[in-house]
Formats: structure tokens, sequence, C-alpha cells
């Protein structure tokens, strides 16, 4: 039976770090990390993040600031809001939360947020920072960085030479998690839609990430006996079983199947969900520490 990746644990001892980190901060006379979350329209699952967001921001002492603004709100006044956000010295950290309503170019609004307030590390300077390897300085998106803290939990920090498959291409998690594992000199491919052979591909890797956001697609036939395996899905799907109208969350890989083949894997719920929360507590009070002329921490 494959080990199990705890991530609530590991996002709890992150959290605790930027605890202790605030404490730090505020011993020095400097000003507090200040986050601010920014949701436009009403999608339930982006409602519940951005509340979870919060909630965590407030629990590590931070200065924590919602703007929930209606799905009617123009791009004219969503970059304004931005505007001032990034001219305001109380806030350290940028979240625009994703999806943004269709007649809202999101590519716009994220390029307008300051890099050094963009602590999702969307922006074009934190990309390319991250795929040029210059890691020290870059804010990581928050769900890649958190799944490499999770693999380095069993695998170390130096994964030379070893095979990594990512499954997805997206910007926000499959391209910056490839780039964070070849930084760690993995050999990396990234799979997607139109792979041929994605099960025979899959199995050639000691780490896989499924990052597709399709339920259960990742089999466990698809695993390399002993490998790691991430996954980063979140799909609500419907649970007959527990009544009717009821739901469950199931990753996008078939856990049942997996655990039996895979080293070490981490479940849905409790693996990488808790990891992007605690990373964005990290990237937030790594900013706070930057504006205060301090060291950077890493973790
Ligand atoms: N929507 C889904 N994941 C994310 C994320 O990591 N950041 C933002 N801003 N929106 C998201």
């Amino acid at each position: 039976m494959a080990e199990l990746i705890d991530g609530r644990s590991a996002a709890g001892e992150v959290v605790a770090r930027v605890k202790a980190l605030v404490a730090g901060l505020s011993a020095q006379g400097k000003t507090r990390p200040g986050l601010a979350v920014v949701i436009v329209g009403e999608d339930p699952a982006s409602q519940v993040y951005v509340a979870s967001k919060s909630r965590t921001a407030k629990e590590c002492g931070f200065h924590s600031v919602q703007h929930t603004l209606s799905a009617e709100t123009g791009e004219a006044d969503l970059l304004k809001l931005i505007g001032d956000l990034n001219a305001d010295p109380a806030i350290h950290g940028i979240l625009v939360q994703l999806p943004l309503p269709r007649h809202i170019d999101a590519g716009k609004i994220i390029q307008a947020i300051a890099p050094h307030k963009d602590v999702d590390g969307f922006n074009f300077i934190n990309v390319g920072k991250l795929g040029t390897g210059e890691l020290a300085t870059a804010f990581v998106p928050c769900t890649p960085a958190g799944s490499m803290l999770l693999i380095e939990r069993v695998r170390g920090k130096d994964l030379s030479g070893l095979s990594a498959v990512v499954v997805g291409r997206s910007n926000i998690v499959g391209k910056p998690m490839a780039n964070l594992l070849l930084a760690a000199n993995c050999t990396v491919t990234i799979a997607h839609s139109r792979t041929r052979d994605l099960p025979a591909l899959a199995r050639t890797a000691d780490i896989l990430v499924a990052a597709v956001g399709r339920p259960e697609m990742v089999r466990g036939d698809w695993i390399k006996p002993g490998a790691t395996v991430i996954d980063v899905g979140i799909n609500r799907i419907a649970a007959p079983g527990k009544g009717e109208g009821k739901s469950r969350l199931v990753g996008d890989v078939a856990y049942a199947e997996a655990e039996k083949v895979a080293g070490a894997i981490t479940p849905v719920p409790g693996g990488v969900g808790p990891m992007t929360i605690a990373m964005l507590m990290a990237n937030t009070v790594a900013s706070a520490f930057l504006a205060g002329g301090l060291e950077r921490p890493v973790f």
C-alpha cells in the first residue's frame, strides 16, 4: 500500500512557520503582511476557495482584505482597484480569483498586478523568472509550489535524474510544475489531451503529477510501481449512495486503484488543496519581508 502524503499536516507546518515569521516582523517593528483577495461574480467553488484564503490569512496574523465584486463589474473598474492595491503600502500580496467573468480580459488583469505583489506568480515577470531558473527572486504559483514541497517530503530536495510526467499544460499548474521539476533536475515530460498513448507515457514516471480536471482519469495500471503520485484535481461528482442530490470530491487519479501500485500518493481532499492556500501565505509573508528590506524566507 502506498504511503499517504498528508497535505493537511504539511500545510499546517507551513502556516505555523508563517505565523512565527509574522511574529518576527512585528518584533522588528515592520509592517505586518497584507493580503488582498479579489473575487468577481458568484461562482460557488470560487467563493469557497476565497473564503478559505481570507480565513487562513487572518489566522496567520495578516492584514486581510477581501473585495467581493458583482458579476457585472467592468474591466476598467477592476483595473482601477488593482491600481489602488498596487499603490497601497499596507498590501503585499494581491490575488484575483480565476476564472473571471467572460467580459473581463483575465490576461490584462493579471498583467496589471505589480510583479512584487503578484503572490499568485502569474505575471510575466514571475513566469519568466521561473522559466529561467531565477527561483530565489520569483513568486512561484501556489499549487505547483505546494506540490513540490509534498514531493520533497517523500523524495528529498534533489530529484536528479528522476523521470517526471506532468499531465496537463495549464499556466496555473502544468507549465509551472514542469519548470519546478526541471529546476530540481528531473527529466520532464508534459502530457496533454493530444498526447499519444498517455497510459504508456505515465508508466515511465517516477513522479506523476495529474492536473487535468477530469475525475479519476488516471487509472491504477497507468502508474509505475513505487512512483510518487501528486493529484492536483478537485472534482465534485454525484454520490447517489450518500443520498439524493449528494456529491463527493475526487481527484484526477482513481485513488483506490492507484494506492495499490504507487509508492506514495496525495489524497483528495487533504492533499494538494491545503498546500495551495499555505503557499499563498508563504508568498505573502515573503513579499512583506522584501518590502521591509529583509532577506526573503525560504520554504
Ligand atoms: N483559480 C483556481 N486556482 C487558482 C489560483 O491558484 N489562483 C487564482 N487567482 N485563481 C485560481
